[in-house]
C-alpha cells in the first residue's frame, strides 16, 4: 500500500505556516532525533535527542558497524518517543488552544538513507518508514552530506522560545528572510543560503567539494581518492594512542605546537583538479614517527612538545590542502556563499583559516560582491537529526516524497544523485 501523499504541511495546527518535521539520523554512530519547525524565515528546534556510541567504539578505536547497528535499534524508538513528547509539552507551552488536547504528529518525516554504514541506516529507514506508515504521514529520504549543507542553517533556537514564554523576547530578523510578525517566537537570524553555494563536506568519511545552484541541486566538483580528512585525523590519532575520534584530540594538542616544525606533504594541493587524497599524509606521518618517536608495538610516543609539534604540522597540513582547493574551486564558479559543514568543520584551524581568506578576498578592491560564509555552530557540525531535518524540508516544499514501501538504503548514495 503506498503512502497517501497529502498536503499537510501548510496546515500544522501549530502554526499557519510552518512545517514540522521529524528528522532521524543513524548514519554511522550517533543515533539522533530532532523535531524542527521548518519555515522560509528559518528553522527552530524544537526538541532534540542524541545517543551517542563514541564510549563503546573507541574501545576498538573505531566504528564496528555490527556493534553501531545494534545500538541504533536499541535507542532509536525511545529516542523518538523522546523528541514527540518533549515536542508536544513545548508546542503547548505556545497554549494555542487547538492543540492542547491533540497529540501532534510531525507534517513530515525526513530520514538519513545514505550515504553511510549499511546497519545504522536500516535502522532509521525502518524506523521512518514505520511511523510515515502508522501516522499516514510523508516520508523522506534524505542524504546525508545534504544534510550536512543544511546544518549551516540550524541555529538553537530553544533559548529563543523558551524566552518567548516568559513574554521578554526581542525579535530579531533574519536578515535575508521574509519579514513576518506572525510568527509565534522571534527567529534567531538564521542565515540562508544564497545560491550558487561551494560547499567544502569534511567528515569522518567524505571529503568533497560540491558546487550547489540551489537546494537540492548539487554538481560534484571533486571528492577524496582514499581516505577521507576525518578518517586521516582519526588513524594518526590511534598510531599516537588518542582516543576515538581522534579530531578534536589531535586539534587540541595542536593548539600549543608549532606548525612549521615538521614538513608534512600536502597531497594533491598543486594539481588543477578538485581532488583529494589523504592516504599519503597519514603514512608519511607514520614514516615520521616511526624515525622520531618512541614505540610500543603500535603506538608512538612524543614528548609534550614533540606531540604539539606534530599534532600542529600535521594539522596545518591537512588545513592547507583544504582550504587551497576549496579556493581554488571559488575562483572557478565564483559561489554567493561559501559553506563548510561535516564533522571536521569542527576543527578551529580550518573554520579561521578558510574566514580569514573569505575576508580577505572580501575586503579586496576588486569589483566584487563579497562572499557569505556559512559553517554550522560546532555541536551541528557532526551527526544530528536537525540538519536532516532541515534538509528534508527543503525537498517536502517541493513534495519530493518516497512512499514508505518504496524506500530504500544507499551505502554509497551519491549526492548528484537526488
Ligand atoms: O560528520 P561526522 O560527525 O561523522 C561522519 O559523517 O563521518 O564527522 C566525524 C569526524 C571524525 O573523523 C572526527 O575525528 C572529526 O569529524 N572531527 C574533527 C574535529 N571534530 C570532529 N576533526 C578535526 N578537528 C576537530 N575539532
Ligand atoms: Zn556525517
Amino acid at each position: 500500500m503506498a503512502c497517501k501523499l497529502t498536503d499537510r504541511f501548510h496546515v500544522s495546527p501549530y502554526t499557519l505556516h510552518n512545517m514540522l518535521v521529524l528528522g532521524i539520523e543513524s548514519s554511522c554512530d550517533d543515533t539522533s532525533v530532532a523535531l524542527v519547525d521548518c519555515s522560509d524565515r528559518g528553522h527552530v528546534i524544537i526538541a532534540e535527542k542524541m545517543a551517542s556510541q563514541i564510549d563503546i567504539h573507541t574501545k576498538y578505536g573505531g566504528v564496528v558497524p555490527e556493534i553501531a547497528g545494534r545500538m541504533h535499534a536499541e535507542k532509536i524508538v525511545p529516542l523518538i518517543e523522546e523528541v514527540m513528547n518533549e515536542g508536544n509539552k513545548e508546542i503547548k507551552k505556545q497554549g494555542n488552544s487547538e492543540t492542547v488536547d491533540k497529540l501532534i504528529h510531525p507534517d513530515v518525516i525526513a530520514v538519513t538513507a545514505g550515504p553511510g554504514l549499511i546497519t545504522g541506516l536500516i535502522v532509521g529507514v525502518e524506523a521512518a518508514r514505520t511511523l510515515s506508515y502508522a501516522w499516514n504521514i510523508p516520508l523522506i529520504a534524505v542524504n546525508h552530506i545534504e544534510g550536512h549543507i543544511h546544518s549551516v542553517e540550524i541555529s538553537n533556537n530553544k533559548f529563543q522560545i523558551s524566552s518567548f514564554q516568559s513574554g521578554n523576547a526581542n525579535k530579531i530578523q533574519n536578515p535575508k528572510s521574509k519579514n513576518d510578525s506572525s510568527a509565534p517566537y522571534s527567529l534567531l537570524p538564521t542565515p540562508l543560503i544564497d545560491f550558487p553555494a561551494l560547499c567544502l563536506v569534511v567528515s569522518g568519511g567524505h571529503t568533497e567539494l560540491i558546487s550547489m545552484k540551489d537546494h537540492g541541486d548539487y554538481k560534484i566538483l571533486g571528492s577524496t581518492k582514499d581516505d577521507a580528512a576525518g578518517e586521516c585525523f582519526d588513524k594518526v590519532a590511534k598510531l599516537l594512542g588518542l582516543p576515538y575520534p581522534g579530531g578534536p584530540q589531535i586539534s587540541r594538542l595542536a593548539m600549543s605546537g608549532r606548525t612549521d616544525a615538521i614538513n608534512f606533504p600536502r597531497p594533491m594541493l598543486k594539481e588543477k583538479n578538485f581532488d583529494f587524497s589523504f592516504a599519503g599524509l597519514k603514512t608519511a606521518a607514520l614514516y615520521w614517527l616511526r624515525d622520531n618517536a618512541q614505540t610500543d608495538s603500535s603506538t608512538y610516543h612524543l614528548p609534550p612538545t614533540g606531540l604539539a609539534d606534530f599534532c600542529a604540522s600535521f594539522e596545518q597540513a591537512i588545513v592547507d590542502v583544504l582550504v587551497g582547493k576549496a579556493l581554488r574551486a571559488a575562483e572557478e564558479i565564483k559561489p554567493k556563499t561559501i559553506i563548510l559543514a561535516g564533522g571536521v568543520a569542527a576543527n578551529k584551524k580550518l573554520r579561521e583559516t578558510l574566514g580569514a581568506h573569505i575576508q580577505y578576498r572580501n575586503s579586496d578592491e576588486q569589483p566584487f560582491a563579497p562572499i557569505i560564509y556559512l559553517l554550522p555552530t560546532t555541536s551541528y557540525a557532526m551527526d544530528n537529526g536537525a540538519m536532516i531535518a532541515v534538509a528534508g524540508y527543503y525537498h517536502a516544499i517541493k513534495k519530493e516524497f518516497t512512499d514508505w514501501d518504496k524506500i530504500t538504503v544507499d551505502p554509497n548514495w551519491k549526492i548528484e544523485k537526488l
